[in-house]
């Protein structure tokens, strides 16, 4: 039966995890898959998760099953955490989903079923899931100018020139902050304009939110997602818990719809229950349990916005170094972008041969196509990362 399947491609981001555990050497750096990664190179377990489970296994009466749109707090919780305020909120629904990964299909497969000849834009370029979940649900791809490779920055006049020509069969994917892989941000002018756009021409909002409280803080890395929320009548959110909570594995992400009337979502809930029940029926409970744990907690939830804002400070302390370094070591001004970037990543630009001899004679893993994960370095290693790059001719 299986004789004629072609070899699977390999993952460019899990493959590479899995070649820099492969690797003896003890100097070895990986700045490949985004983890965030503490001084000591560990992913730690944040002490506000560590408290949640406490509690939680303490109180836990049963495993039974929990239903198609999992932990029912977590989506309130979740709902609050990203929409309160919002003149989106009372027209919304959320549902649990296994990672924003799950998010990101089970929405595709919506889109999929209400406009099966819609198109998906992506920014170019994107996150490498992103266009073969839009595919994987039959959905057209295309792609709208982003990343400026010599500014390092939002080509934002060229974007907003293309996103004009949207219309009703379009719809528009952003990341909601931290963009993957580039770190390049929009600004809230350029999220103004769109908002308008969609409100003129029709096209609709998709934004993939990973990275809550990496860039700026919580509030501020949702300002924009908040405007385009507070005045479009349709929009498609998939928000994950991975990053923000420390969560990777737990795999707790949430679909959100807004709808034009709470009527209309509610109907697009019932699909998404219809498509989770035919692939993987219920999401895992822990990781949302946790999540909704915290956020229900005054206690716990100050204790957990404290920790992620250490991260978010390490974070740009990492960057700041970084720069300085490059900058030093090359006696130019040409690394500073580093700084200007936000989350864990940054498109460095860096070629194929680059990334290839860094990894075979340095013992650093970077993605292809020189996505660097800041977030999974220490700072003692900054010196020899910079010597290793401009060794290699970056
Ligand atoms: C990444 O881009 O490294 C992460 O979002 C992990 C993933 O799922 O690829």
């Amino acid at each position: 039966m299986f004789e004629d399947l072609p070899i699977a491609k390999d993952d460019p981001i899990l493959s590479l995890g899995i070649a820099y555990k492969a690797d003896p050497r003890d100097n070895k750096i990986d700045l490949g898959i985004g983890v965030y990664r503490n001084e000591h190179g560990q992913t730690p377990v944040m002490q506000a998760v560590t408290a949640a489970q406490n509690r939680l296994l303490a109180q836990q009466t049963t495993q039974a099953y929990i239903g198609l749109a999992g932990n029912a707090e977590y989506n309130q919780a979740m709902l609050d955490l990203l929409l309160t305020g919002n003149a989106a909120y009372s027209r919304s629904i959320a549902m649990q989903t296994p990672g924003a990964s799950g998010a990101l299909r089970l929405l595709a497969d919506l889109i999929a079923s209400a406009k099966p000849n819609a198109t998906v834009w992506l920014s170019n370029p994107s996150y490498v899931n992103h266009q073969p979940i839009m595919q994987a649900a039959g959905l057209k791809v295309a792609f709208y100018t982003y990343f400026n490779p010599a500014s390092k920055q939002v080509d934002e006049e060229a974007m907003l020139e293309q996103i004009a020509k949207l219309g009703p069969n379009d719809v528009l994917l952003l990341h909601g902050c931290c963009h993957n892989p580039t770190g390049a941000e929009l600004s809230f002018t350029a999220w103004q304009s769109i908002t308008e756009l969609a409100l003129k021409n029709g096209f609709l909002p998709f934004v993939d939110l990973a990275y809550q409280g990496f860039g700026q803080g919580l509030e501020e890395d949702i300002k924009g997602l908040s405007h385009l929320a507070n005045r479009v009548p349709e929009l498609l959110l998939a928000s994950s818990n991975s990053k923000s909570f420390g969560l990777y594995r737990e795999r707790s992400g949430v679909a959100i719809v807004v709808g034009e009337t709470l009527q209309q979502a509610t109907n697009a809930r019932g699909k998404l229950f219809e498509l989770a029940r035919r692939s993987y029926t219920m999401p895992p409970n822990w990781g949302a349990s946790i999540v909704a744990e915290i956020l229900n907690s005054s206690e716990l939830r100050a204790q957990w916005e404290n920790e992620l804002n250490q991260m978010g400070l390490r974070m740009r302390s990492l960057r700041k170094n970084l720069a300085d370094e490059f900058n030093l070591q090359s006696n130019s001004e040409r690394f500073s972008y580093f700084t200007q970037h936000q989350g864990m990543f940054s498109l460095t630009g860096f070629s194929h041969q680059h990334t290839e001899q860094l990894r075979e004679q340095h013992a650093i893993y970077i993605v292809g196509g020189g996505r660097i994960n800041i977030a999974g370095l220490a700072q003692q290693q900054i010196p020899r990362l910079v010597e290793a790059c401009l060794a290699v001719g970056v």
